[in-house]
């Protein structure tokens, strides 16, 4: 196993409201890139923290809470449940889901947020918000639509618009409507805290310039050209509001953070909840205060300013006082984001995904009638990375039956299932290689470092089309040598071929396994490996002050670096496969359709 000093890799995943199911382009927004990620670089030796958990607070929330007639609690508690299942079946592998709804979560939020009011990041100021008068209560912004003042576009949400991308102030919207009854709001005057971005603006600048060589245009466009064309301006980050965290300030009684100052918060205080439920209180500062450590961010379009804007500043802004507060020593600073690969969206069939009018490809549902590596399949090679992409479900079957099932599950069975039955079981002792054996070894071999530098730089789509490129060349050798008829002649010809190929098919076994972990996993026990290639996924019932909750957590199979560890030994005992995958029958392509309308 290669000795490279491991790496630190926060892997910060984007916080789901717990109020609405997943879909499949939430999943191939955030979540399962970011697996295939945490995967990669634990198979490389790298120490990966993959957090992230339900965002259970904010208007979402309420607002569905509200129309079932049940409490915020009930509602997050159930959707939460949901997740869990889902990223278990799909095995999405974080060291920890949480979610925003616990003690220790509320504690950092509020512990930042004095940290940013002590270093004078933080003013309060009276402001005029909307109010409605039937329901006697102010409303937040999500509560609001109203046309966009920098766009145009007349479904803007208070805080954001979908049209162009900027965030918002709720009162300065045209023509503003509430979104539960339609009817007008009225403004009336509150005080709140706000965020001094303005003067928090020349750290985020020289964050987002240091970082302008890679980050995806995406990016770069919602936050420094953003900034460039509309300078950054203090934004209120406290709501009136019971349901959230509250304002830890004497006199604020009745307000919270806002949800979006506080779910971001949640990539520090899940690191250090996963510290506190492995015994090991300080680890999270490995990841957190260690100048070293690389921290991803996997997050869709919809949340870069949040995320390459907003966060940066709040770390930065809380610095120093914050870190002083867990380090009981000088000058330690928080680590900023290292990359933010946003992706842009997926729609299905065409048409923009829609919850409410049930246009959609939900996880839980999908996974009930098909194979969750074959939805990680269909994702990534047709993940958003670059622009908007479709889900189309003739393209989803030809894909699997073409390319999943035809190129690399046959060749993994053709493969094992002839020298098991043909060698007894045993891998086939090869003799001399020939200039063809050799010249696909190192084909294939060559695939460790053009998947694996594609993978670090978050290019997963051209990773995993790399990897069924050098599968087809797999399956090209064996028509020209075609040990099938070889056999016949020469057994040991024949043994070298297949005992060529079967290495070639523990090495694609490595670079699919970030893709593709549980028919990899299954290969590689077929293959007469001892030790698992990944951990496993447990939930646990955490006791909180807040609520008892429950939660994922992944334990990893401590192997160091096995990126290209994959070294098959002559006559070793191997399992007689069954196929990898499913073919499916293109006339579900209509009836999942149906489905949809
Ligand atoms: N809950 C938000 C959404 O679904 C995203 C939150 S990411 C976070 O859009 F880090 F802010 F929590
Ligand atoms: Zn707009």
């Amino acid at each position: 196993m290669t000795e490279n000093k491991p790496e630190h890799i926060l892997v910060a995943v984007a916080w789901p409201y717990a109020s609405a199911e997943i879909h499949v382009g939430n999943i191939t927004g955030s979540y399962l890139p970011a697996d295939i990620f945490a995967r990669f670089h634990r198979l490389n030796g790298n120490k990966v923290l993959m957090v992230s958990g339900s965002d259970s607070h904010g208007t979402p929330i309420t607002i569905k809470s509200d129309q079932e007639g049940i409490t915020p609690e009930e509602l997050y508690k159930r959707f939460h449940k949901g997740f869990l299942d889902l990223f278990n079946k799909l095995g999405i592998s974080y060291d920890l889901f949480t979610s925003t709804h616990t003690k220790n979560h509320t504690d950092v939020s509020q512990t930042l947020f004095l940290a940013l009011k002590e270093n004078g990041y933080l003013y309060s100021e009276k402001q005029k918000q909307f109010y409605s008068e039937e329901e006697k209560r102010f409303l937040p912004d999500r509560y609001i639509e109203g046309t966009c003042y920098i766009c145009g576009f007349e479904s803007a949400r208070g805080d954001q618009c979908d049209n162009c991308g900027s965030l918002l102030e709720a009162n300065e919207l045209i023509n503003p409507r509430t979104k539960t009854g339609g009817s007008t709001p009225i403004l009336k005057e509150t005080e709140h805290f706000f965020l001094d971005l303005g003067k928090l603006e020349p750290d985020v600048v020289e964050f987002l310039e240091a970082r302008q060589e890679y980050l995806r245009s995406n990016v770069t466009r919602q936050s420094l050209g953003q900034i460039k064309a509309n300078p950054l301006h203090g934004r209120p980050i406290t709501r009136d509001l019971d349901w959230g965290v509250p304002v830890p300030v004497e006199g604020w009684e009745g307000k919270c953070l806002y949800v979006w100052f506080e779910a971001v918060i949640g990539y520090i205080s899940a690191a250090i909840e996963w510290s506190a439920i492995n015994g090991t209180p300080d680890a999270w500062k490995d990841w957190w205060y260690n100048p070293e450590a690389k921290a991803y961010y996997f997050i869709g379009k919809d949340n870069i300013p949040f995320h390459a804007v907003i966060w940066p500043a709040q770390l930065k802004g809380a610095g120093e006082w914050f870190g002083k507060l867990f380090e009981e020593e000088e000058n330690k600073f928080l680590t900023l984001p290292y990359d933010v690969p946003a992706n842009e969206f997926m729609n299905m069939e065409d048409k923009k995904i829609s919850g409410s009018q049930n246009w959609g490809v939900w996880g839980l549902d999908f996974l009930s009638r098909y194979d969750p590596d074959s939805l990680r399949f269909y994702l990534t090679i047709n993940m958003p990375e670059t622009r908007d992409s479709n889900w189309d479900w003739d393209d989803f079957v030809a894909r699997n039956n073409n390319q999943l099932v035809a190129a690399w599950g046959n060749l993994a069975n053709r493969v094992l299932s002839f020298a098991h039955k043909n060698w007894d079981g045993l891998v086939p002792v090869p003799g001399d290689l020939t200039e063809l054996d050799k010249g696909i070894l190192s084909t294939v071999e060559a695939g460790f470092d053009s998947v694996g530098s594609l993978i670090k730089d978050v290019k997963l789509r051209a990773a995993l089309t790399e990897a069924i490129r050098i599968t087809s060349e797999v399956n090209k050798y064996l028509d020209t040598t075609a040990p099938w008829s070889a056999i016949k002649e020469n057994k040991e010809t024949a043994g070298t071929i297949l005992y060529t190929a079967m290495q070639c098919i523990d090495y694609l076994k490595l670079m699919f396994a970030p893709f593709l972990p549980q028919s990899s996993s299954k290969l590689h026990e077929y293959l007469g490996y001892d030790y698992p290639l990944f951990g496993d996924l447990a939930q646990k019932e955490i006791k909180d002050e807040l609520s008892d909750h429950v939660v994922q957590q992944y334990q990893p199979t401590e192997l160091g670096n096995i990126w290209k560890v994959a070294k098959l030994e002559p006559g070793k005992e191997f399992s007689k496969p069954s196929p990898l995958f499913t073919k499916y029958d293109p006339k579900i392509a209509d009836e999942e359709r149906e489905r949809l309308a």
